[in-house]
């Protein structure tokens, strides 16, 4: 089976520039060129709903130069991607501390997710300044507000992937084994893969691995 939620930890930029003698730069660079046509081809494959994980809350603790070089591909990505987003009929949704980012960068995410909120065939979770802890601790202080107890379904609703499902599989390229503070709450259930590739050298054929490899497995949630 085909999962219906993919999230992508897109991480080993660096490590890939570095390889190479480049800078960092250039590794996010290329990661993003990779970002876009592996998104396609998730979408292709018959996933629904393709969550990345572009930028963490932490990162923004990395030197200025990289966070700009950063923030600068982040503009030129709502630049030239939202049209092809419209064609393909996919919904984006940009999830993340907006307080965090510049302001024009909160501006370009929500014209992004405007522009594209009629889209139907797949819907594209873009995390920047994202934070799992974060996220989590904005909805228990709503919750105390509110003054009454949750449910899970409940709770779920005050996160920022209100009416996603929560992730079948989750991919993190770059040999790292952790979650880096992504979708903690979602992640619950969900399948892990991880690639020693570096997010650059991911490549679709890599992507048709890991689904093939999510095919094979037994999700049993607790149950004999
Ligand atoms: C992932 O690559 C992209 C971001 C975190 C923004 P890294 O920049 O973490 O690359 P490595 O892990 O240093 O190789
Ligand atoms: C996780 O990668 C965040 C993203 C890929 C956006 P990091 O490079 O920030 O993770 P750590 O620091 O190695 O845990
Ligand atoms: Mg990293």
């Amino acid at each position: 089976m085909v999962p219906r939620h993919i999230a992508v930890i897109m991480d080993g930029n660096g490590r890939w520039a570095k390889k190479r003698l480049l800078p960092r730069s250039a590794g996010h660079r290329e990661g993003m060129k990779r970002m876009i046509a592996l998104c396609d081809h998730a979408f292709e494959a018959g996933v629904e709903y393709v969550t990345l994980y572009a930028l963490s809350a932490e990162n923004l603790t990395r030197p200025q130069e990289e966070v700009d070089g950063l923030f600068a591909l982040f503009r030129k990505y709502f630049a030239e991607n939202i049209g092809r987003l419209l064609e393909k009929g996919v919904r984006l949704k940009v999830i993340g501390d907006g307080a965090l980012l510049p302001p024009d960068i909160v501006q370009l995410s929500r014209e992004g997710e405007e522009r594209t909120a009629a889209g139907e065939k797949g819907i594209l979770v873009l995390a920047i300044g994202y934070g799992g802890r974060q996220e989590i601790l904005r909805a228990v202080n709503e919750a105390v507000r509110g003054g009454k107890e949750l449910s899970q379904e409940g709770f779920s609703s005050l996160l920022s992937t209100a009416g996603i499902p929560d992730p079948d599989l989750l991919i993190r390229t770059g040999k790292e084994k952790r979650l880096s503070n992504f979708l903690l709450w979602q992640c619950a259930y969900t399948e892990l893969y991880f690639s020693d590739k570096m997010f650059p050298a991911f490549t679709n054929a890599d992507l048709d691995r890991a689904l093939e490899n999510y095919a094979g497995r037994e999700r049993r949630y607790g149950k004999v």
